[in-house]
């Protein structure tokens, strides 16, 4: 499916705290755009908005379709079917890691075969090397465990769109990048797009189409990664290319 969503002037206050103040940003199909910034910028609040969880307090998000007629059709994120890997993962303490995998493949629109889930789920399971922890609970398992077991939940219905809230951070070396590698071959595969918040830097950028620099309510800079070499700001270029701040930018 071909779509676009336009994000413009996108706005965010709890209360006197602006977090978004205009934030534009185009997500296309079958791209991967990272999202970077300091923390506490607002990368998932940004994320949450998108996926409609909280309200913006001004701007507009909008999701269209491209047919093949070249018509373009309103649509939601939700139409185009959408998967949210939380920064905390939000798995159920009181299912096993196979069971928390499964769940969006059992409890939705998916008719399957029970076979065919058990199928599915063990695949990405053995993929990510989770196939001893199948049958443990969350609270058994380890920090980096339980982050892909909320990656592979992300990926078990093959959605149209998915928004990664830090997919990778403490995570071994080894198993992020199969963390990003799967990101990739996924979106071959399916032909996905990937919206991915990341401290990766650089790492990331070996996978991604697109970086998105948020930083003080606003995105400062968007353009693949060699475009980061454009920039004539030192500091910026910098932290854009290695994720070190100078010391007097602390
Ligand atoms: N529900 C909320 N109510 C009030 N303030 C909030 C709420 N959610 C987020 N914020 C504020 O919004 C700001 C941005 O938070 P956010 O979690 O988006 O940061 P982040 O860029 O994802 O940081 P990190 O890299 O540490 O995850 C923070 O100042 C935070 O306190
Ligand atoms: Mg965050």
């Amino acid at each position: 499916m071909n779509f676009k969503i336009n994000i413009h002037g996108l706005s965010k206050h709890f209360g006197q705290n602006v977090v978004l103040d205009g934030v534009d940003l185009q997500i296309n199909s079958e791209t991967i755009t990272a999202i970077i910034g300091k923390s506490g910028t607002g990368k998932s609040v940004l994320m949450k908005l998108i996926a409609g969880i909280i309200k913006q307090t001004s701007g507009t998000i909008e999701c269209v379709q491209i047919l093949e007629n070249g018509e373009i059709k309103p649509t939601s994120l939700d139409e185009i079917g959408f998967s949210y890997m939380f920064q905390n993962n939000a798995l159920f303490d009181s299912l096993t890691a196979f069971e928390n995998v499964a769940l969006p493949l059992v409890e939705g629109n998916h008719p399957l075969s029970k076979s065919k889930v058990k199928e599915k789920v063990d695949h990405l399971l053995e993929q990510l090397d989770l196939t001893s922890s199948r049958n443990r609970y969350p609270g058994e398992l380890s920090g980096g465990m339980n982050k892909r077991i909320a990656f592979a939940r992300a990926l078990v219905t093959e959605p149209k769109v998915v928004l990664f809230d830090e997919p990778t951070t403490g995570l071994d070396p080894e198993r992020k990048f199969t963390v990003f590698d799967m990101i990739k071959k996924y979106r071959n595969q399916f032909g996905f797009s990937a919206l991915l918040v990341s401290h990766d830097i650089p790492d990331v950028y070996e996978i991604v189409d697109s970086i998105a620099w948020l930083n003080e309510g606003k995105i400062q800079f968007f353009g693949k990664p060699e475009k980061i070499d454009l920039i004539s700001e030192i500091s910026i270029k910098k932290y854009l290319k290695t994720g070190r701040i100078s010391p007097n930018n602390l």
